[in-house]
């Protein structure tokens, strides 16, 4: 719930955006590398970020959009690659699907 809470107020504050990758945005209005790495190292599996990320987002098939359809068949890096994406970038569907879906 806590966690929760802080998505909503930093959402708040973060309404402008800034044009960094996600995961230095991340860093930035959180505790570093740590709010997402063990000890600031990523994991072999990437489960633990995984972890981090559900924590405060909540899980997939708790998320709205195109996010439950993929609950249990993928990580949230799969789709938001965190030190390449920046900020605001979006996700397309026709990286994955060839049906023109958006
Ligand atoms: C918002 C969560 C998040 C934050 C904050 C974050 N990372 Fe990551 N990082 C990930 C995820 C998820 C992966 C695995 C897949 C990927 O690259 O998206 C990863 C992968 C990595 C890798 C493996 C190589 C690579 O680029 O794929 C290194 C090294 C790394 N992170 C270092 C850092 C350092 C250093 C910081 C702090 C400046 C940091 N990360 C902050 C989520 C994060
Ligand atoms: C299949 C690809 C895909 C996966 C997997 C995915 N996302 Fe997304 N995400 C998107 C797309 C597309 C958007 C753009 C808006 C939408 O459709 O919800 C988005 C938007 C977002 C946003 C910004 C808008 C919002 O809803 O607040 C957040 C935060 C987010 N995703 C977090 C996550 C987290 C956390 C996970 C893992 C638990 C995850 N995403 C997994 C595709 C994905
Ligand atoms: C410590 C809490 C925390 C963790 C851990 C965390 N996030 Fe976030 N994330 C936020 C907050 C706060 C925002 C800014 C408000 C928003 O957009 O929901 C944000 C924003 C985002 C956005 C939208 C950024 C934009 O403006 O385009 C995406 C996508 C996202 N996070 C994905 C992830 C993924 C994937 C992970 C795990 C690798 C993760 N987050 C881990 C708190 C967190
Ligand atoms: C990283 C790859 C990836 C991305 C990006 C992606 N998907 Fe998927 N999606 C999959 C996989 C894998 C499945 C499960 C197998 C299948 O049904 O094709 C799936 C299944 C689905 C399903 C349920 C089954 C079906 O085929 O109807 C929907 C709905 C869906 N995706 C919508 C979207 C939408 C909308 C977007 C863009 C916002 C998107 N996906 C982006 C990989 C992805």
């Amino acid at each position: 719930m806590y966690k929760k809470l802080l998505v909503a107020l930093f959402g708040m504050a973060m309404a402008t955006g800034a044009q960094a990758a996600l995961a230095d945005m991340h860093a930035e209005m959180n505790d570093g590398c740590e709010s997402c790495h063990a000890e600031g190292m990523p994991s072999e599996d990437g489960a633990f970020e995984m972890e981090q990320c559900a924590m405060c987002h909540g899980a997939l098939n708790e998320m709205e959009g195109a996010h439950p359809a993929h609950d249990g068949l993928m990580e949230c890096s799969d789709c938001h690659q965190l030190h390449e994406h920046e900020a605001a970038t979006e996700v397309t569907c026709d990286a994955c699907h060839d049906d023109g879906r958006k």
